[in-house]
């Protein structure tokens, strides 16, 4: 049995196996520019996160109907479960689907309809967080926020991803407060290949909660003891930085070094379907390439309970952790 844990930071959007994008480009008609799921999967080695991202958003395509939404999110689920996962906080990047003509509803309604079975389903709680592309401009950041207005019952918070360098967190700082104003938590990606300051704007300017990767902050002592004595918990994602070239081999990944540091991290899976594996994969393999105790993983699994967005509900984080309390290895 799996160590219970809560997934922080992934996309669902990067959970689309080339399987299911197959399945989903034939339910609609749509043509894919691969001979077939085997030949897509070779193309999934990439250099650097433009490289990803690349690939991530031209297999969106076979997104389009509602049903298309939920599936996805189906499969996640399914598949999260059987590594462990008691708790998802799922991330989605409307601004990709939207400027493809499809709907904020039929998105947020197709993910909420399997989010919100979950439970029942999976034995999964979950929460649906919006993230805006940082490599569009804020005026679409803010107008994909008012596109969601009707949809608030389904999202918890608003984050910041796809392109970092030369996006910082400071381009959006108005909408940012206009989400904290309409009662959103935040988070945001900073430090996985921008630099340490980006961490800093997004904990000062965005008022971010939890910090996505937050990877280089490890360069930067001062930020390192800010984020320790606040409790600033990062989300970290081992299999993703090995494959987009952010660490070369898993082995030389900080991890270890910022628990030891007292950082409060956290594990996680990202694009599980681009980059090799999924929450509970990534636990083991970290265990395996720095050599983490029993201790470490409970650390980190306790982590990730007490960095969700669970304060609408004590008692189930409490179950959460008493479970991860209760676990033997
Ligand atoms: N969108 C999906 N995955 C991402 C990542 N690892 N970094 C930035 N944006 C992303
Ligand atoms: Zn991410």
């Amino acid at each position: 049995m799996p160590l219970p844990k809560a997934e922080l930071h992934l996309h669902i959007e990067g959970t689309l196996e080339p399987e299911l994008a197959f399945a989903l480009a034939a339910r609609n008609g749509i043509a894919l520019p691969y001979a077939d799921a085997e030949e897509l999967r070779h193309k999934y080695r990439f250099s650097d996160l433009q490289s990803f991202l690349d690939l991530y958003y031209e297999l969106m395509a076979v997104l389009r109907t509602e049903d298309d939404f939920a599936d996805l999110a189906e499969a996640y689920l399914t598949r999260a479960a059987a590594q462990g996962v008691r708790h998802a906080e799922v991330f989605f990047d409307p601004q990709a689907h939207l400027a493809r003509g499809v709907e904020m509803a039929t998105v947020v309604d197709g993910l909420a309809r399997a989010l919100e079975g979950a439970p029942e389903r999976h034995g999964v709680s979950t929460r649906l967080i919006m993230c805006f592309l940082r490599d569009e401009s804020a005026e679409s950041a803010a107008a994909t926020l008012d596109a969601a207005r009707p949809h608030l019952d389904h999202i918890t918070g608003v984050g910041l991803d796809s392109a970092e360098v030369g996006h910082p967190p400071s381009k959006f700082r108005e909408v940012y407060e206009k989400a904290a104003n309409l009662g959103l938590r935040r988070v945001a990606h900073a430090g996985e290949e921008g630099p340490p300051a980006y961490i800093t704007e997004a904990l000062d300017v965005l008022g971010v909660e939890r910090v996505d990767h937050g990877l280089r902050s490890v360069e930067d002592p001062d930020l390192v003891a800010r984020l320790v004595r606040d409790r600033v918990p990062l989300t970290l994602c081992p299999l993703s930085n090995v494959r987009l070239r952010t660490v070369d081999v898993l082995a030389d990944h900080p991890l270890r070094a910022m628990l030891e540091a007292g950082l409060m991290a956290t594990v996680n899976s990202d694009d599980p379907a681009y980059f090799g594996g999924y929450a509970d994969d990534n636990f083991h393999a970290v265990r395996e390439a720095l050599g983490l105790t029993d201790d470490q993983l409970r650390e980190l699994a306790r982590n990730s309970f007490l960095a969700a967005f669970l304060d609408d509900d004590e008692d189930l984080r409490k179950a959460y952790l008493a479970e991860v309390d209760a676990y033997r290895f």
